[in-house]
């Protein structure tokens, strides 16, 4: 059923930039229980450690060589049917819908991809998508904040031999609109990073972006499709610089008191805790997001075809 999903993934005319599953690596074999056994305890190996860099590469930057921060980890740790690049399952992309984000308008990415180095042997490695604020319409939401600006995250899965925790790298934002070229609002790297830490764990009041300390930690609950995941969202110091050099839009993001990237990691740790009693093949396949609609033919005929197929055999 995986490979006549990507088939219909392929033949749906308004999944081409979705398949930003083309830009996604195949994923190496799960790690050993002897590397696993290596993996600090945060549930993620520090890139600088292997050569990386907290900063992603954005393309054409003034003065050239800025990048953005990479403020928010989704925990190795975390179980891992979350931290497959999937929405089947109640995998990563069911997870962002849960919390209010969801895949780009009709997946018309605009704008150069970013890449980052994640110290895991693979270099630099373009996004494997970008996921915006969806304006709680799942399907078209995230048109409306292409067009109006908002919140949004880019991300990267650090799985290269070399540091291979499965963690997710997320580069979280709040951009002005369109009209304004995507410049992000004045401290919106850290905001971003905060607002989408009080999504995802269901708060009621903003996170004080002002008063984070080591001691912040929040947890809540989110669902989407039947899944119901549980967040534990901590604050960790000491991994990301507290700088506004060379950090992209620098020059409006910050001021003298409060830097472009002041300093703060959130890392999440993500279980579900509730799924769907029974989940088949054909209830996931009308779970799938944004152009379902558009495509309901095509995906009325593959089901009965996989249908055909599986009572043949
Ligand atoms: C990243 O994407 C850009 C623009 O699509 C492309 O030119 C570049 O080759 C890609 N880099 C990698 C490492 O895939
Ligand atoms: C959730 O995200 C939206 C969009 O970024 C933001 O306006 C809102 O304040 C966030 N909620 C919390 C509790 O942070
Ligand atoms: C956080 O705690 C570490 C020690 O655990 C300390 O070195 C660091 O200064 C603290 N950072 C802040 C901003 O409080
Ligand atoms: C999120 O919080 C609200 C109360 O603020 C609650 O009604 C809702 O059930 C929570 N969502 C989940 C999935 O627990
Ligand atoms: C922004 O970063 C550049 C280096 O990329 C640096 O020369 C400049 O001083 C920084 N500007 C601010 C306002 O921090
Ligand atoms: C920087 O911006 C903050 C928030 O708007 C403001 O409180 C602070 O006074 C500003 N600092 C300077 C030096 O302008
Ligand atoms: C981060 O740097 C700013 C500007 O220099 C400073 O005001 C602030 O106290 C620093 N934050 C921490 C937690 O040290």
């Amino acid at each position: 059923m995986a490979s006549l999903t990507f088939l219909f993934l392929m033949l749906c005319p308004y999944a081409g930039a979705y398949a930003s599953t083309d830009d996604v690596r195949a994923r190496p074999a799960p790690p050993s229980p002897i590397s696993r056994r290596g993996l600090p305890s945060v549930g993620f190996y520090n890139p600088t450690s292997g050569g990386g860099d907290w900063l992603t590469q954005v393309q054409d930057t003034y003065p050239p060589g800025q990048g953005e921060p990479i403020n928010v980890v989704i925990s190795g740790d975390s179980q891992s049917a979350v931290l497959q690049n999937q929405e089947l399952d109640g995998g990563l992309l069911n997870y962002f819908i849960s919390f209010g984000y969801s895949t780009e308008c009709l997946g018309q990415h605009q704008g150069a991809p970013q890449a980052a180095n994640l110290g895991d042997g693979l270099g630099y490695v373009n996004q494997t998508a970008e996921i915006r604020w969806d304006y709680g319409n799942p399907q078209l939401g995230t048109c409306q904040e292409t067009i109006e600006g908002g919140s949004h995250f880019r991300y990267w899965s650090q799985n290269g031999a070399k540091a291979n925790s499965n963690a997710v790298f997320m580069a979280a934002s709040y951009e002005l609109p369109e009209t304004d070229q995507h410049n992000i609002v004045f401290d919106g790297y850290n905001l971003g990073r905060d607002w989408l830490v009080g999504n995802v764990t269901n708060q009621s009041k903003i996170i004080d972006t002002a008063k984070l300390n080591n001691a912040s930690s929040y947890t809540g609950q989110t669902s989407y499709d039947g899944y119901t995941y549980e967040t534990t969202a901590k604050y960790y110091w000491g991994y990301l610089p507290n700088t506004s050099y060379a950090v992209n839009h620098n020059g409006s993001v910050a001021n003298a008191t409060i830097n472009a990237v002041d300093g703060w990691l959130a890392v999440l740790s993500v279980k579900i805790v509730s799924q769907p009693a029974a989940t088949s093949d054909a209830r996931i396949s009308w779970s799938i997001p944004s152009w379902q609609t558009l495509c309901l033919p095509l995906a009325v005929m593959l089901f009965a075809h996989t249908v055909a197929v599986s009572l043949s055999i």
